[in-house]
């Protein structure tokens, strides 16, 4: 059967998946229009532009039918422009597993820098596991990567990175920290061990105290995701003791993004929002470009370089599913719908 999905869309614009059952051109009708691929290797893209805001399209994709909705006109100037680039998981490993990337994870993450670069982001933010098993030689390969990305760059702790060991500090830094940049206050919160600490907590309840405009970052999700459903408990473990400021994040507008579980998952937390990012080294091997304007956080999914990466970790997460028993590598599931990463918070 042959299959397609929506990647992007933004408010003019739309990004197509596709992997047919057997070579052959794809065919995309859209809107009157109809795109033939150049070539008939069964497996590419097709982007589609000029169409309007906030509008309702039904497109074709050599059989299968794919809805959606362009976002709305962005309003006023771009005011900044950052990247989301969630558990590249670099690693030395010489096998590949379960869809996942390793041999390649260096280089995807290294790829989505320059991407990131060419798409105009002022910064990126990597909240956790950066490594795949945090030893001196993961940490010295992210560290040549990170150097090479030409970009400020944000780094946060994930369980993978084993922050314990030390290595952490020496190769990428503090462990948490907080910036006020475009009038809004960024923290960045280490949640490796799976808790929110009290230093980042207390820097949370402070900010929004202040009437500040609160962005966190973390490695574990602060909230539980409806759609993050194959296994309970994924919040971070310690939430009765910081109880009162869980409350005061679900009373206000904060924007939440998170790693981890990378299964594309924007949940409404009470007047919060949390992101769950997808990863680059597993489908849907893409990252997050936000453009921020005055009506709110344009989101978009950036999908890795090559289709043909993609589909395969697609259809070998969907395999690993069936062999193992664990419904989480499943394509579809990582995926969900193309509106969980593309959207507008206004905050
Ligand atoms: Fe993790």
């Amino acid at each position: 059967m042959n299959y397609a999905d929506i990647i992007d869309v933004t408010e003019d614009s739309a990004l197509f998946g596709y992997e047919l059952e057997g070579p052959g051109f794809a065919v995309l009708t859209i809107d009157g229009r109809e795109i033939k691929s150049l070539e008939a290797c069964g497996t590419g893209r097709f982007r589609v532009s000029g169409l309007a805001p906030a509008t309702s399209y039904h497109a074709e994709l050599s059989g299968v039918g794919l809805d959606f909705t362009t976002l709305p006109a962005p309003e006023g100037p771009e005011l900044c422009r950052f990247a989301l680039i969630s558990d590249p998981h670099i690693s030395v490993k010489e096998e590949n597993r379960k869809g996942r990337f390793f041999v390649e994870s260096a280089a995807l993450a290294a790829e989505s820098f320059a991407a990131a670069r060419k798409l105009g982001a002022e910064f990126v933010v990597l909240p956790g596991d950066i490594t795949n098993e945090g030893t001196e030689e993961e940490y010295r390969l992210s560290r040549s990567v990170l150097d090479k990305a030409e970009l400020p760059v944000h780094l946060l702790p994930g369980n993978h990175d084993h922050p314990e060991r030390g290595y952490w500090e020496r190769f990428c830094g503090p462990r948490s920290w907080r910036m006020r940049l475009h009038d809004c206050t960024w923290i960045g919160a280490d949640t490796s061990d799976k808790r929110l600490h009290a230093e980042d907590a207390r820097a949370i309840r402070e900010a929004i105290e202040n009437g500040e405009k609160v962005i966190v970052f973390s490695h574990y999700q602060l909230f539980e995701a409806p759609r993050i459903s194959h296994k309970p408990n994924q919040a971070v473990g310690n939430r009765e003791e910081i109880g009162d400021v869980l409350e005061l994040i679900r009373n206000e507008p904060v924007m939440l993004y998170v790693g981890h579980q990378n299964i594309c998952s924007c949940a409404p937390c009470g007047k919060a929002l949390q992101l769950n990012l997808p990863q680059t080294p597993q489908f849907p091997c893409a990252w997050i470009l936000v453009r921020v304007f005055a009506n709110g956080f344009y989101h978009r999914q950036v999908p890795i370089a090559s289709e043909v990466m993609r589909q395969w970790s697609r259809r070998a997460g969907n395999e690993a599913a069936a062999f193992y028993g664990e419904p989480q590598w499943r394509g579809e599931y990582r995926m969900q719908s193309y509106e969980q990463s593309n959207f507008v918070w206004r905050g």
